[in-house]
């Protein structure tokens, strides 16, 4: 099989980079969409908390599958954030409104129009995003972040009904990883427990080595595509 096209939302930090540095086709070309540049990508320079920047990520999905003649293409859209960590209504309102617009907006219009895009290739897709216990969970200080994860599980469940009805080209899939050891259980640590109930919780986790490697993370994420699943499988790597 020709090497993939892969590409890596949130690719700067955390699980992103691990998925680029445990990439399985170590040949790929791999673009990263975040703010931030990272190491062995192309750099898709995006702030996707805004229209600009989900418009700028269409563009480059439909511009590169366009002209790809390969079998396999992939998203991995892991760009995500808990900022700011309070309680709705106290804290500031335009951080409010980035948090909405990154984790509920920006994985349903670039899961679209990554479909579009290879809508215009006869390649086939995997879409893997990254999900999360806090979408049936209660954290208190996650609202915006938890109902995002919520909405992702579910638009990933009906658009993989959607390819299983029409034969679809893609397979979509949305996996929590757990508790990893990334900047933003750092962010978690460092938030007052008046902003964040639970942040006992996590520092234990972290004090008592209980965070998992991103590199581990990363190659069991991976390792699904091997496995047997339904399309819009919404999966959890502690569970078997
Ligand atoms: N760590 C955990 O325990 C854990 C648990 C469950 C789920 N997750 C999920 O895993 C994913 C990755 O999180 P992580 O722990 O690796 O966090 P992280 O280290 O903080 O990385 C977050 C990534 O998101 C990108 N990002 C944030 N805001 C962005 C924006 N406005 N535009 C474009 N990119 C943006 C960042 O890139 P730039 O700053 O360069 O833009 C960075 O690459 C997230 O979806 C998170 O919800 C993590």
């Amino acid at each position: 099989m020709s090497d993939p096209l892969v590409f890596v939302s949130g690719g700067s930090s955390g699980i992103g980079r691990a998925m680029i540095e445990a990439l399985p086709w170590p040949g790929a070309r791999v673009l990263n969409l975040s703010r931030r540049p990272a190491p062995a990508s192309e750099h898709v320079a995006v702030d996707l908390a805004s229209s600009s920047g989900w418009a700028q990520a269409a563009t480059c999905f439909e511009r590169e599958l366009a002209g790809f003649s390969g079998e396999l293409a992939v998203f991995v859209h892991a760009a995500g954030t808990l900022t700011p960590i309070c309680f709705a209504g106290d804290g500031d309102a335009d951080a409010y409104r980035r948090n909405v617009l990154l984790n509920s907006a920006a994985p349903q219009l670039l899961g679209d129009a990554f479909l579009r895009a290879l809508a215009g290739s006869s390649a086939r897709g995997w879409l893997l995003f990254i999900g999360s216990g806090a979408s049936s969970g209660i954290y208190e200080g996650w609202s915006g972040y938890s109902a995002g994860k919520a909405a992702t599980d579910h638009w990933v469940r009906t658009v993989g009904a959607e390819q299983t009805a029409r034969s679809g080209r893609c397979q979509i899939v949305c996996i929590a990883p757990g508790v990893v050891a990334t900047p933003m259980q750092e962010e978690i640590r460092a938030t007052p427990a008046e902003h964040f109930p639970q942040r006992e919780r996590f520092e234990a986790l972290h004090s008592e080595g209980h965070l998992r490697a991103p590199a581990d993370v990363a190659r069991e994420l991976w390792a699904v595509r091997e496995r047997p699943i339904a399309n819009g499988a919404v999966l959890d790597l502690r569970e078997p």
